[in-house]
């Protein structure tokens, strides 16, 4: 009998939270498993929350790996809601203790942070953002979406996202959605009502979705800003400083002339600029010629620009055609590096996505006892 217990736990140890993705037995949530002589298992497993969003879910996984293992002749599970005290002690595990901190800002963070930027609006940063995640986590890396876009926030639509998070107490777990953890404002609105937050609040809540989110362990956090150089980049650069930017520009000298002073803000608040990306490039016509409809240049020429301003090297790291595709992907809620990876824009963003993949450490959650200096 104590050999179909061990079975039967160890099958149940594979089963993962669906939001916090940790195996439930790690969690506190397998409370009672009773097997009776004819090999019936009666099991309570508990909910971090009373009518939690993925109780069919639990449901399901959990039913399944236990009637998997031989000798198991049925499974009654009942599902309860946790105490507040249970609550709280799963809460502090995750955290790693009571106190709310940043965890990116911590010196041992082994989290890339990069804060997708632009001077001008509409050049596709929130486009770049969900492609770049879900490239990356389609390799494996876990990886995270902030929408900082409090009043434009796009990315809930471009990822496909209705969920809203789950709490538990004042732990916000972020829906996740093609593999990648996401946190927005538009989560926490009524339907497409408007948000306005002067520059205190809008701290406020960016420091909220920051150290009150349980982000796990991630390889890479990417922001998706707003454009300009407002509030909101000046607050992410406050809060974690190690924050890197990617400039998304289009041809444009126009554009190019202010997407250089998004790039040049990192003089300012000693932040690294990763690298240019220069999107809305040529679009190839039926005929296959390619009509650059917003010039050409503009990319190479912030790059140029902000690798003499910073005394650093700025890559222009990508060029990403206009592509009917790449928006209509994006109105559907599937990034399109997932639904046609061989198209020409997601092409480009894939080439980027291994690049940006090829500098992070995928060893998260693993103190290397590196420097944070020493890992630029
Ligand atoms: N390479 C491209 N080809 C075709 N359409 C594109 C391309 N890049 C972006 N778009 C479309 O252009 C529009 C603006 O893009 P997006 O919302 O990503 O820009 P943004 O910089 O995040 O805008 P905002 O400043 O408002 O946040 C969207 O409709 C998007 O689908
Ligand atoms: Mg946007």
């Amino acid at each position: 009998m104590s050999a179909l217990r061990e079975a039967v736990m160890s099958v149940l140890a594979t089963v993962k939270d669906p939001e916090i993705r940790r195996p439930i037995t790690d969690l506190g949530m397998v409370d009672r498993v009773e097997i009776s002589s004819t090999g019936h298992v009666d099991l309570t497993v508990l909910l971090t929350i009373a009518g939690c969003p993925m109780k069919d879910t639990i449901t399901r996984d959990v039913t399944a790996a236990v009637e998997s293992v031989p000798g198991v002749s049925g499974v009654t599970l009942s599902l309860v809601p946790m105490t507040d005290d249970q609550r709280t002690a799963l809460r502090d595990g995750l955290r790693g203790g009571a106190t709310k901190e940043i965890p990116f800002a911590r010196p041992d963070s082994q989290t890339r942070v990069y804060a997708i930027a632009s001077g001008k609006g509409g050049v596709g940063k929130s486009t770049v953002t969900v492609n770049l995640a879900a490239a990356l986590a389609a390799k494996g890396l876990n990886v995270g979406i902030l929408d900082a876009d409090v009043y434009g926030f796009s990315i809930p639509r471009m990822m496909g996202v209705t969920a809203r998070p789950t709490r538990i107490n004042d732990m916000i777990l972020p829906p996740v959605s093609h593999g990648v953890k996401i946190i927005s404002v538009g989560m926490f609105v009524e339907g497409n009502a408007a948000v306005v937050w002067r520059g205190p609040m809008l701290h406020r809540a960016l420091q909220q979705f920051l150290a009150d989110v349980f982000w796990g362990d991630l390889d890479i956090l990417l922001l998706d800003l707003p454009p300009g150089t407002g509030d909101v980049a000046i607050s992410t650069a406050q809060l974690i400083p190690s924050t890197e930017i990617l400039v998304v520009t289009t041809p444009q000298t126009a554009a190019a002339e202010v997407a250089e002073r998004a790039g040049a803000i990192a003089l300012q608040t000693r932040q690294k600029v990763v690298g240019v990306l220069e999107n809305m490039s040529g679009l190839t016509l039926p005929d296959g010629s390619t009509l650059d409809l917003f010039g050409s240049g503009g990319g190479q020429m912030v790059a140029d620009s902000l690798t003499r301003s910073t005394g650093g090297p700025v890559p222009l790291l990508g060029k990403i055609p206009l592509e009917i595709d790449l928006r209509t992907a994006g109105d559907a809620g599937v990034p399109l590096v997932l639904s046609d990876p061989a198209s020409a824009s997601a092409t480009a963003i894939l080439e980027v996505a291994s690049r940006l993949a090829a500098r992070s450490r995928p060893l998260a959650g693993v103190s290397l006892g590196i420097s944070p200096a020493a890992r630029r």
